[in-house]
């Protein structure tokens, strides 16, 4: 039978390996982009924007594919380029679903580590350059 003693120690260990495991992509979503664009995507009109629907339709353009990692929020969250690439692709599954091209290739590790080294300086600005303005 476990002595009490020994069973603390299995809680103890459960416990730390929880903790050691990546944080799910809908947790750090909840950390680290909530705050600005809230727990339900929807931003908050007119400073920040939603992330529901038209990320979908960006992802069979290049140059959008990194916008998406390149808006600052995205690329300076305290979170490595793995989870950054699970948090996106997590938003766009969530909330994109309907806009998303048929075969529609996920954002890969390697694409989300080149892109992020660069971010921009007028989001917004490239944004309307290679895509459109923000939905009035
Ligand atoms: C400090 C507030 C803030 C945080 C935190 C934040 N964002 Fe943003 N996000 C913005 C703002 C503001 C914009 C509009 C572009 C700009 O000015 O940066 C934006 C734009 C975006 C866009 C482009 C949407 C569009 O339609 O153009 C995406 C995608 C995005 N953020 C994802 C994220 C993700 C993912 C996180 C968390 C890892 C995050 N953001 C964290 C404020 C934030």
């Amino acid at each position: 039978m476990l002595s009490i003693r020994n069973f603390s120690v299995i809680i103890l260990l459960l416990a730390f390996s929880a903790a050691s495991q990546a944080a799910t992509p809908r947790t750090n979503y909840l950390l680290y982009c909530s705050g600005c664009h809230l727990v339900n995507g929807e931003g908050n009109h007119p400073n920040v924007p939603t992330l529901h629907g038209e990320l979908g339709r960006m992802m069979t353009v290049p140059a959008m594919r990194d916008y998406l990692v390149q808006v600052p929020g995205a690329a300076q969250a305290p979170i490595d380029d793995e989870e950054l690439t699970a948090v996106i692709n997590w938003v766009l599954e969530q909330w994109n679903s309907d806009t998303l091209p048929e075969n529609f290739n996920a954002l890969t590790l390697d694409e989300v580590s080149a892109a992020r080294k660069e971010i921009l300086a007028d989001p917004l600005r490239y944004r309307i350059e290679n895509w459109k303005d923000y939905p009035h």
